[in-house]
């Protein structure tokens, strides 16, 4: 039988990722702007960011695997058929981004000419991206992909402010199942469940 909602790994996963992405855009944009006075924070924050940032493709990955394993709930009864088709194509552009975005930003370190290690969490050494190092315009392609990764980021935020509002349409206007089968708390399943009778 096909469940009415998400499983609770997926639900962990969505919101896990969902989190550790908006403080990843709100850190990056701080740590970009800090100034060399503030060198040590600075270096403290690009290895915090470079952490997180792994760990969100590797969650992603996860995620993109029980996602394969494990059939979603269906779309809700009478959802128009561009509606569906919308939601579809975000779902891809955020799967997208999550591997993207994490990859640009391992190429930035990986041709940087800095050269600065990158030790996850402070424990696990992040190896370079394999002969990209070697490349002779490869501090060129580090400043491209800055900007690449800062781009990306942008709109991976304009399509986290489109998904919201599409969550919040299914419960407030359409008043359907969409927000409810994901909210990972029983007793806010609850409330908002009382809200949609
Ligand atoms: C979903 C994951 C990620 C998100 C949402 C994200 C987001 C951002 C944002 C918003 C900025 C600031 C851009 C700007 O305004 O200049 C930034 C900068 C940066 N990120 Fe990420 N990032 C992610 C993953 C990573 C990873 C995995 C790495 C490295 C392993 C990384 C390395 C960097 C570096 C080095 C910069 C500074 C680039 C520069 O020098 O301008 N990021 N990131």
């Amino acid at each position: 039988m096909i469940s009415r909602r998400y499983s609770l790994v997926a639900i962990v996963l969505h919101w896990a990722i969902a989190i550790a992405i908006l403080g990843q855009i709100a850190l990056g944009l701080y740590m970009t702007r800090l100034t060399d006075q503030q060198i040590n924070l600075k270096f403290t924050l690009f290895q915090f960011h470079k952490s997180v940032g792994i760990t969100i493709l590797v969650l992603t990955l996860a995620r993109l695997v029980w996602r394969l394993l494990h059939r979603p709930p269906p779309p809700p009864v009478g959802q128009p058929a561009w509606e569906r088709r919308a939601a579809q194509a975000s779902h891809i552009a955020f799967y997208g981004f999550m591997i993207g975005l994490p990859l640009t930003g391992w190429i930035i370190v990986s041709t940087s000419p800095l050269d600065i290690p990158t030790v996850l969490f402070g424990v696990i050494p992040l190896p370079d991206l394999p002969g990209l190092n070697t490349l002779s315009n490869a501090a060129g392609i580090s400043a491209r992909f800055a900007e690449i990764h800062a781009v990306a980021a942008y709109i991976l935020l304009a399509t986290v402010v489109l998904h919201v509002a599409a969550a919040l349409k299914h419960h407030t206007i359409d008043r359907d199942e969409v927000l409810w089968r994901m909210l990972p708390l029983p007793l806010l399943r609850q409330r908002i469940r009382k809200e949609m009778k």
